[in-house]
């Protein structure tokens, strides 16, 4: 049976929405996504309504908007309303605020003070008081608040940014509280949950285990369940949980072997119980000779897993009435409201076997995790037992190393600038809904404060690094025609190997989220390729942060990384998410 939720979180802008439900479901409260505009008469029963961020301006014809009902007052019953970043804009204007549009925006950390008397009478901000270290990210701003509302609090370049009209329960600030760079944000978001929506705590995924394997055997009835296990932790949680719900004698794990793995990893798939490897390193590695586009890359890979599984699923009768699909989808991949829907064509172009969609139309799909995050799946697997070296697994992209290893079809020089070199790489970024794809500046110190300064001012780059440590000055580096090769695949999954064992051995790597690390066709004649170190911390991959590493890690990384063939450089890359994407492509 499913838990109502008590906080409902509307969805203006995919990126930020899950997040949100992730952090209060953190808290003890459950939690679930709705799209932005569901009607307030559908939201009856909630005792917190939260509008999420977006990438949107309010002026925006086509961007998402709320019920004008849920502002409405709580005598009849309706919900308290948090509005955060977006949301914040949204309230102000459908409830008569200003909202000006910003021109360029601030991304980034910045300091809200919050005067002693906003903290004595906001509930909000029960205990917290003086200047706060907040993330923000928005480009328009609220200039006057609504009547009836009182400011809270200002940054430097966010005279409001945070108003409340308690009697109402309307609250909204312009940061993000759900980001873990809010330094006092869990606070912020337990005052809404506990001493203003007054919830009650009425969750722990780790108690659900008995249930989630009762769900599977009602689901999977007398039939068989095979999974596609892409060696990450939701796949393999999904069937393991499945072989203990069913006997391993009625799951069947298959992994693809594609060429574009880290190093270990195929042999790491090969020692768990119940799973074949299928090696399809050469048809990958065929199809993808020569291309240098990253969309293209991403195609060329969908549609090759799209012909292996077919195989896959022919020799092993898997279409026949006794087997279902199994599958890792997890809450995020299940919303499908306007915003989350946009998000998730920034990354995810899954091509589709027609055998497996006639399953899923069919309904002969299982997904026990389709209501648990990531962090949750993790807690299930250990309550299960899994080894901690799946469980605390970074995530690895579907297309593997493919899009870790940029190509370019020209060659040209770095360009010295007044900030930095401009690399001739372009990379992929994030702006709005959109991707954008633009070139790099690379500066001489791994100054975060100053990266993050020249991403706000500059227009026309996409990330900022540092140069770390390079065999030839930066002005003899050049960028180089490369595509997709196995000379270059070795060199990566070299490099990776380093840099995973040596952060591994520190402990750095149980500190981040996520630690890609990249290939750059720049250097020399006799080395054409650099390295990109790019360590970020996040919760759900929807917006990081770069992270500082220890001088004497970074010192043996950089030193052993300079000593692979075919490498003249390492850099660090220093930008956050947004505006950059956390992998290159
Ligand atoms: P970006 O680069 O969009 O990545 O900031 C966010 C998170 O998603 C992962 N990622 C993928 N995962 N298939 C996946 O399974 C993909 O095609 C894919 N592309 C990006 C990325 O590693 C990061 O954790």
């Amino acid at each position: 049976m499913k838990t109502a939720a008590q906080i409902v979180v509307l969805d203006a802008g995919g990126q930020y929405c899950h997040l949100i439900a992730r952090k209060i479901r953190d808290l003890g409260v459950y939690s679930e996504v709705r799209a932005s505009d569901t009607p307030a008469a559908d939201l009856v029963g909630a005792k917190g309504l939260i509008v999420s961020g977006g990438p949107n301006s309010v002026y925006d014809p086509a961007s998402p908007t709320v019920d004008p009902a849920i502002f409405q007052s709580q005598d009849d019953g309706r919900a308290c309303v948090l509005g955060i970043c977006y949301g914040q804009q949204l309230m102000a204007h459908l409830l008569g605020g200003t909202v000006e549009l910003g021109v360029k925006g601030e991304y980034g950390l910045a300091t809200f003070d919050l005067p002693a008397n906003g903290a004595q009478t906001s509930a909000l901000f029960d205990g917290i008081s003086g200047p706060q270290q907040v993330w923000m990210s928005h480009r328009d701003l609220v200039s006057a608040a609504p009547p009836g509302f009182s400011v809270l609090g200002s940054t430097a370049t966010c005279s409001i940014a945070a108003i409340e009209a308690p009697a109402r329960g309307l609250y909204a600030v312009q940061f993000h509280p759900e980001v873990a760079h809010t330094s006092r944000g869990r606070e912020i978001l337990s005052n809404f949950l506990f001493g203003i929506c007054d919830c009650r705590r009425d969750w722990d995924p780790r108690h659900r285990v008995p249930q989630i394997e009762d769900e599977i055997r009602q689901c999977v009835g007398d039939r068989n369940v095979f999974f596609f296990v892409s060696g990450g932790v939701d796949s393999t949680v999904a069937c393991a949980l499945c072989q203990r719900a069913l006997g391993p004698e009625r799951v069947q794990g298959v992994y693809v072997d594609t060429g574009l793995m880290r190093e270990g990893e195929t042999d790491s798939m090969r020692r768990m119980p119940g799973l074949s490897v299928e090696s399809a390193e050469d048809r990958f590695l065929g199809a993808l000779a020569g291309v240098r586009d990253p969309e293209q890359k991403r195609h060329i890979i969908g549609e090759e897993f799209v012909r292996v599984q077919e195989r896959i699923l022919e020799a092993r009768h898997l279409l026949d009435g006794r087997w279902i699909l199994g599958q890792g989808t997890i809450y995020p991949d299940t919303i499908e409201s306007g915003g989350t829907e946009k998000a998730a064509l920034i990354k995810t172009h899954h091509n589709r076997v027609p055998g497996i969609q006639r399953l899923i139309d069919a309904g002969r799909i299982v997904e026990p995790l389709r209501s648990y995050y990531k962090d949750e799946v993790r807690e299930i697997g250990r309550e299960l037992g899994l080894p901690p070296e799946i469980l605390d697994r970074h995530p690895f992209p579907g297309p593997g190393l493919a899009i870790r290893c940029l190509c370019s079809d020209t060659e040209a020089g770095v360009q010295a600038t007044a900030d930095g070199y401009i690399l001739p790489i372009h990379s992929v970024g994030v702006q709005g809904d959109s991707r954008s794809y633009a070139p790099v500046l690379c500066i001489d110190d791994l100054d975060q404060t100053r990266a993050t300064e020249l991403i706000n001012r500059i227009s026309g780059v996409n990330r900022v690094i540092a140069q770390v440590r390079t065999a030839a000055p930066m002005q003899d580096l050049r960028v180089r025609i490369s595509a997709i090769v196995p000379e270059r695949l070795a060199r990566l999954r070299h490099a990776d190997a380093i840099v995973r064992r040596l952060s591994h051995a520190s402990g750095f790597d149980r500190r981040i989220w996520q630690f890609p690390v990249v290939l750059i066709p720049l250097g020399t004649s006799a080395a054409p390729d650099s390295v990109v170190l790019r360590p970020v911390d996040s919760l759900d991959g929807m917006t990081a942060q770069s992270v500082a590493m220890p001088s004497d890690l970074l010192d043996a990384i950089s030193a052993e990384l300079l000593s692979v063939p075919g490498i003249s450089g390492v850099f660090y890359d220093l930008t956050h998410k947004p505006p950059a994407t956390i992998e290159w492509e």
